[in-house]
């Protein structure tokens, strides 16, 4: 209700038939073997995925359906889909047998396993679509072993299984990992950052993503239904680190998924987030503080480095240092362009910025003008 009042349809997500492990803990007969288990507690695949030749596994994930369905009134119910090795399928009688009664035969494009695993799906869809009307959506993953009819296809490997799946005349959302992963690292300076996965999605890089990918026509384009961008926990134990990862990425995910690509603008986003930002600031929201507009844009004039730097949040103040110091330490209060007479070993300015709230940003290094 919070969220329909805000104009938002949240979709709630079910992983299935692996990324499982805490269900199979608490019920190990849903496994092949049927080995008591435990929980994962650092992140991964496991091997260990929900039987695909019990009926008893189908009847579980019907329960949780049932209880999950009616508290989410959306058009569209996730069935994840996503990591589910076929390495106990292959071992398994039951899984096995399956895939002899329904038929499912490998071919050069998709192994048996993979077959099961659509089998999987279709009967999850059937179920949500008898019993409460609702279309499914999955990881791109759900295209191996055949598309679901109906299905819409969430694309993170990349955008290819989004295009597959736009060209058969699914549904789409685009979440490509290398532009849509804002659980990955903020900055190449990860020293700065706190610990994270991996990868790299800037705030520039995240805001140059275009869903509707030249790869398509105008029509086939017609099946994206938008963006999404994923904050995984694995490394998140704290709400302000979500608040952290997720902002002001958030924002430029926002104004890809409404604006036309030709409206797109990156200098002006960067002097209308600053606005956005401050507003942040006065709610408490711990979001990560971009470098200061012009940061990386200096430029060489007679001799001399010209550093025009703007704060990226409104009513903040930039300390900088010109000899490689902290400015924590030593930093004078920016007040107005910083010109530098170029010496042999170039310009070395740090800067940070200090929020109407106090709260500071960690130490930024000015990017220098090439000066060889
Ligand atoms: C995913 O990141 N495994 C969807
Ligand atoms: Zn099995």
């Amino acid at each position: 209700k919070y969220a329909a009042d805000r104009f938002i349809t949240v979709i709630p997500e079910l992983e299935l038939p692996g990324h499982e492990m805490a269900a199979i803990a608490g019920y190990p007969e849903l496994s092949c073997k049927g080995e008591p288990g435990t929980p994962r507690i650092i992140w991964g695949v496991e091997d260990i995925v929900m039987c695909a030749g019990k009926e008893e596994t189908f009847k579980f994930l019907e329960d949780v359906i049932d209880e999950i369905a009616p508290l989410f009134p959306s058009e569209y119910f996730h069935i994840g889909g996503d990591e589910c090795p076929k390495i106990s399928w292959k071992e398994c009688p039951l899984c096995q047998k399956r895939i002899k009664e329904e038929g499912l035969k490998g071919d050069k494009q998709h192994s048996a396993e993979e077959r099961l695993q659509s089998y999987f799906v279709q009967r999850m869809e059937k179920y949500l679509s008898g019993k409460y009307g609702k279309k499914i959506i999955g990881w791109d993953e759900i295209l191996e072993g055949g598309l679901a009819p109906n299905a819409a296809v969430m694309s993170w490997r990349g955008e290819n299984g989004g295009i597959a799946a736009a060209e058969m005349g699914h549904k789409v959302v685009m979440a490509p990992n290398n532009y849509m992963y804002i659980d990955y690292y903020q900055s190449e300076d990860c020293t700065n950052e706190p610990l994270n996965i991996g990868g790299l999605v800037t705030l520039e890089h995240i805001y140059s993503y275009e869903p509707y990918t030249p790869k398509l026509t105008k029509e086939q384009c017609g099946y994206i239904m938008g963006v999404q961008a994923n904050v995984w926990g694995e490394f998140i134990h704290h709400p302000d680190k979500v608040n952290y990862m997720a902002y002001p990425r958030a924002m430029a995910l926002s104004e890809i998924g409404w604006s036309p690509a030709e409206k797109k603008n990156y200098a002006d986003f960067r002097e209308r987030l600053a606005g956005c930002l401050a507003e942040l600031d006065r709610q408490g929201v711990t979001f990560r503080i971009p470098e200061p507009i012009g940061w990386d844009k200096a430029i060489v004039r007679g001799g001399n480095a010209i550093v025009d730097l703007k704060p990226s949040v409104e009513g903040a103040d930039i300390y900088y240092t010109t000899d490689g110091t902290d400015p924590r330490l030593y930093g004078k209060l920016y007040t107005d362009t910083l010109q530098l007479p170029l010496s042999f070993s170039g310009v070395n300015i740090k800067c940070y910025l200090r929020l109407p709230s106090g709260r500071s940003s960690a130490v930024y290094t000015v990017v220098a003008p090439d000066t060889k």
